[in-house]
């Protein structure tokens, strides 16, 4: 006789059980997590990037690329926004410092969502939030974002250097790169595609368009194009060098498909561009891409949600982050938890206004 309980019909109890918890308790972020906490969260990120966009377009590049890094390092947790005293955190690595910028459009909807409901949104939910209404502002596209990330308290140099992915990389280093954050190759290629928008200083393309023989000799870079780029940045730049050329030259603030067309043409300014053309399984994907760009569209916002995915920290982990630029004084550490002490956050009181035009 064999009175076990079949094993599917146990599993069919677990997973009809769990499936009733709430989306944070199974780890799982989840779309309009704020709306009871913090119904107007979005709305204030939204106004906040509106605000700083309308100063600087370029800001919208600037925090696509901001939720990226993020998420690549140590998941999408905020750590890419903490300082550090001795500067050892991931914004000061070299792939974040000087080129990652956006962080004071942060702060300016982190001091709005405190003012509205204190200690109640965090600020990786803030950066993804960010990035979904720059897409939305340069390429005239929306997606809702899932929510519920909570804040991460640790950010260190070398994990920024260890987990990005560098322009110099071939194309199996990057299809590497992504699927060790559980990305395929084509999500990859669909992500790139975020580079339609933006600059570069001289550092990320200078050896190839001077030496071209890093890390191999490259013929997917246009001679009349390296010769532009090379009167533009010297030989001897570096990474203080303040010039930058935008990633796309031909709709530089527009979120379309144009970098796909580019790439054939030879005109993908990083290594790492050019290499998506040297595979044959990744090339059929950058010609389907610029053959639609609807397509692409909705695969790019598809690939954002899962890249907000990464990693992220759900429920009791991590805190709240009073500052986004660092982590909470242990006595302030139930921060969104249940709060037994006051706290006087210096943001509360400045609004968008005051930060903006200081
Ligand atoms: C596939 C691997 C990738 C590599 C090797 C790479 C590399 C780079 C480099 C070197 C820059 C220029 C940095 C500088 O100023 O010197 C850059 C800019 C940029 N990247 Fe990527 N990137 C990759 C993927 C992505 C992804 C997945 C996204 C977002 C979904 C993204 C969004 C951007 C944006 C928007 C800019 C312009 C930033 C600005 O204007 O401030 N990149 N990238
Ligand atoms: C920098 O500070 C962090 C913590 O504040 C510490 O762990 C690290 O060892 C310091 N690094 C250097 C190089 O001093
Ligand atoms: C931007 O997002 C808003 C809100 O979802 C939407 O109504 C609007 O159509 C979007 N803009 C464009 C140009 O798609
Ligand atoms: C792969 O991802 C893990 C977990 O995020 C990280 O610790 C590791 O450094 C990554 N390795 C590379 C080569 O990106
Ligand atoms: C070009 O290559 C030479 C020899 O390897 C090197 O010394 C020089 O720094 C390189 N220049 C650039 C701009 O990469
Ligand atoms: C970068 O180049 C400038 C001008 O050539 C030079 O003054 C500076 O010392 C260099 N900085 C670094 C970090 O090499
Ligand atoms: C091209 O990339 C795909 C996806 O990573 C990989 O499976 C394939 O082996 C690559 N092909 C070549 C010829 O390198
Ligand atoms: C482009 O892609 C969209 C979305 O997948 C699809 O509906 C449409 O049929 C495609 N257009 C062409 C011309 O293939
Ligand atoms: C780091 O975060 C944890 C929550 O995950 C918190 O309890 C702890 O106090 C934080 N550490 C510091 C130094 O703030
Ligand atoms: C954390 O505590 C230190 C030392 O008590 C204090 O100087 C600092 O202002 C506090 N930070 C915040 C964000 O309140
Ligand atoms: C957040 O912390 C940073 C670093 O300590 C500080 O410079 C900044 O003024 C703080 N912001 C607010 C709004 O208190
Ligand atoms: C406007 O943008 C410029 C850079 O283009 C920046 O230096 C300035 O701080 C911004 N001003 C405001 C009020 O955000």
């Amino acid at each position: 006789m064999d009175h076990r309980v079949p094993v599917a019909a146990v599993v069919a109890v677990v997973l009809a059980v769990w499936l009733q918890l709430p989306a944070a308790s199974r780890g799982q972020l989840q779309v309009g997590f704020y709306n009871t906490g913090c119904p107007n969260a979005e709305t204030l990120v939204r106004q906040a990037v509106t605000n700083a966009f309308n100063n600087d377009s370029g800001v919208a590049a600037g925090l696509i690329r901001l939720h990226f890094h993020d998420c690549f390092v140590r998941g999408c947790d905020a750590s890419v926004l903490l300082t550090s005293a001795n500067g050892t955190a991931e914004r000061d690595a070299a792939p974040n410092n000087p080129s990652l910028r956006g962080f004071q459009v942060i702060d300016a909807a982190k001091a709005a969502v405190e003012q509205s409901c204190p200690r109640t949104v965090s600020c990786a939910d803030i950066v993804a939030f960010a990035a979904r209404d720059s897409i939305n502002l340069t390429g005239s596209v929306s997606y809702q974002v899932p929510s519920g990330r909570r804040d991460g308290n640790i950010s260190i140099d070398q994990d920024a250097l260890n987990n990005l992915p560098q322009p110099t990389f071939t194309a199996a280093q990057l299809v590497a790169s992504f699927a060790n954050k559980s990305l395929t190759a084509e999500e990859m290629v669909i992500l790139s595609g975020a580079h339609t928008v933006g600059r570069s200083f001289c550092s990320s393309f200078l050896a190839r368009v001077w030496n071209n023989t890093t890390p191999i000799v490259d013929t997917g870079l246009s001679p009349a194009y390296a010769a532009l780029l090379r009167a533009l940045c010297p030989s001897n730049a570096n990474a203080s060098t303040p010039t930058t050329t935008a990633v796309d030259p031909s709709t530089p603030a527009t979120l379309d498909n144009n970098y796909y067309k580019l790439l054939p043409l030879n005109l993908g300014l990083f290594f790492s561009d050019n290499q998506l053309r040297t595979n044959a399984t990744l090339s059929a994907s950058v010609d389907s891409f610029a053959a639609n760009e609807t397509l692409w569209k909705q695969r790019f916002v598809a690939a954002m949600v899962k890249m907000g995915n990464i990693e992220v920290l759900t429920g009791s982990q991590g805190e709240i982050r009073l500052n986004c630029s660092v982590v909470n004084n242990r006595s302030s550490a139930a921060a969104g938890a249940g709060i037994e002490r006051p706290y006087h956050y210096s943001g509360a009181t400045v609004s968008i206004d005051e930060l903006a035009t200081s």
